[in-house]
């Protein structure tokens, strides 16, 4: 293996540690954080994730507020109990974990949460004001990919990116937040011709569809930066991201691990999200 192994977790450790010393702060002025988790069902990779944003919060000192709902909650019932959370002053930051269940409007549940409250950056007052160059909040998984590849002293202006996957909770938002870094981008999805000539054409490439070690080497540069947001269970249960590992990381200069890469950063990002979200808040 020659790619060097872009490490999510120690950076997001650094960027905790910072966020715990500023909770500390704040709170030496009389100011707590509070961030709500909103699950409706019993997903179990949600349930997963949940926990893990509640350690986060434990460990910096975010008070974390846990609601889980049955997947027989009405849109109405969501909508109400976002209204309370809204209205609540200990709560600076609301997350609806997603998916909902399908009889639930999840635009409609987006819209309802207080913009300044938006700890991923879902709204769409927040998703225009990013797309205009002047973000109060950046999405989580976009922003913990960017930090990471700066942090690891990789340059992005100027390069070519190729984004793989259009979800408005990465690849769109990656494909703006590479742009505002001043690269070259390019977003692939389904429908994109020749998809391998286009991934090959990548200094840098980000791929988030969900579909197990789709990105084989005959889609990678010798020498790219590939990041895998992609998390999915192989046919022997285990965890794969979208990029097959082992044979990518024999030509790529550096890659993500599906484990302890961009899922670190991710949850780092929302703890940040929070943090400024209280001090919007507190102003
Ligand atoms: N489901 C998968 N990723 C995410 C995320 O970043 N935030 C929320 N709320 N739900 C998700």
């Amino acid at each position: 293996m020659s790619a060097k192994v872009l490490n999510g977790t120690e950076l997001a450790g650094k960027v905790k540690a910072e966020l715990k010393e500023k909770v500390e702060e704040l709170k030496q002025k009389g100011i707590n954080t509070g961030l709500a988790v909103i699950i409706v069902g019993d997903d179990p990779a949600s349930r997963v994730y949940v926990n893990h944003k509640k350690n986060d919060c434990a460990e910096i000192g975010i008070k974390s507020f846990e609601y889980a709902l049955p997947a027989s909650t009405s849109e109405d019932e969501l909508l109400e109990l976002i209204e309370t959370l809204n209205n609540d002053n200990s709560v600076n930051g609301i997350l609806v974990q997603l998916p909902i269940p399908k009889h639930i409007n999840e635009d409609r549940v987006i819209a309802a949460i207080n913009p300044l409250k938006d700890a991923d950056c879902f709204h769409p007052v927040n998703v225009g004001n990013l797309m205009i160059g002047r973000p109060q909040f950046l999405p989580c998984t976009p922003a913990g990919v960017v930090e990471l590849l700066e942090a690891n002293g990789i340059q992005i202006a100027g390069k070519n990116c190729v984004v793989v996957g259009r979800s408005n909770i990465v690849g769109k938002p990656q494909a703006i937040l590479l742009l505002a870094k001043n690269a070259t981008v390019t977003i692939c999805h389904s429908k994109t011709a020749d998809i391998a000539a286009v991934c090959r054409s990548a200094d840098i490439l980000v791929v988030a569809i969900g579909k197990a070690e789709f990105i084989k080497p005959e889609y990678v540069k010798p020498g790219a930066v590939v990041v895998d947001v992609g998390v999915s269970r192989g046919a022997d249960g285990k965890l794969v991201g979208d990029v097959q590992f082992q044979t990518v990381s024999e030509i790529a200069s550096a890659i993500t691990k599906v484990t302890g890469g961009v899922g670190p950063m991710t949850r780092a990002m929302l703890m940040k999200n929070t943090v400024k979200a209280t001090l919007l808040q507190n102003n």
